[in-house]
């Protein structure tokens, strides 16, 4: 059998002890599978996961952003560090709330332009400007800025290779974020996103609980179930085995 084979065979495993049949999406495995092979639904009489994932923890019926991040965003020490120490730095509250959540998009979704995505789910919750910097840290974080002592990280030679040249779309969008007004708002997202976070250091969200209070409009209906144009979003991400 092969890597893919065995890995398969384990899952069909796993899945005949749900009482759920669960396909993932193509995401999930491209790569791993080629995406021009269809992922064809194991036939073995069983409903398919329409709802929450049995494996996941339990989201409450109003989930809010708390519960986002305790159940579905893993350990979020990297963007309570950051938002802890934009804090520290005196950075505006709602810039504080833009550091809390710029990551969000990896934490709870996709690594690839998490920046974009990351935004796009915040967009009808929070400050323009807030959504903004997020959008454009993930374009500011190529280019160093002397003047705010932002350097090119090593840890990007480190992961990147010393030659990494930054897509054309992104050079594009730095240009642009470069003239903007809110420019230094995306700019201390970077200058407070901490690579090496310090596993000493014990950050808990509650600590943020006015902060988002203040500036993050959180629906009554819970994240996912109001009708906002990214309510889709967080309703995959709470269910992210959903059959359709
Ligand atoms: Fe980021
Ligand atoms: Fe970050």
């Amino acid at each position: 059998m092969s890597m893919l084979e065995r890995a398969e065979a384990a899952e069909r495993a796993m899945s005949e002890e749900l009482d759920r049949t669960i396909v993932k999406s193509v995401i999930y495995v491209s790569g791993d599978r080629d995406p021009r092979v269809p992922l064809t639904r194991p036939d073995n009489g069983k409903l398919v996961m329409m709802g929450q994932d049995p494996r996941l923890p339990r989201m409450l019926e109003r989930p809010t952003l708390f519960d986002f991040f305790k159940y579905r965003f893993g350990p979020a020490n990297h963007l309570m560090q950051s938002a802890r120490l934009a804090q520290k730095n005196g950075v505006a509250e709602k810039l504080v709330l833009a550091c809390l959540l710029h990551d969000i998009g990896i934490a709870g979704f996709i690594r690839g332009d998490h920046g974009y995505w990351g935004a796009q789910m915040l967009e009808p919750y929070v400050d323009e400007e807030v959504a903004w910097a997020i959008r454009y840290h993930q374009a500011l974080r190529f280019f160093a800025d002397e003047s705010v002592g932002y350097a090119y990280p090593k840890m990007y030679v480190k992961l990147f290779g010393a030659d990494y040249q930054p897509d054309p779309y992104i050079q594009r969008d730095y240009q642009y974020a470069r003239e903007h007004k809110w420019y230094m708002s995306a700019r201390l997202i970077c200058v407070n996103d901490l690579y090496a976070f310090d596993p000493t250091v014990q950050v808990q969200l509650e600590e943020f609980t006015d902060v988002v209070g203040r500036h993050f409009r959180q629906p009554k209906e819970g994240l996912g179930w109001d009708a906002s144009p990214s309510a889709h979003m967080w309703r995959t991400i709470m269910m992210p085995t959903k059959y359709l």
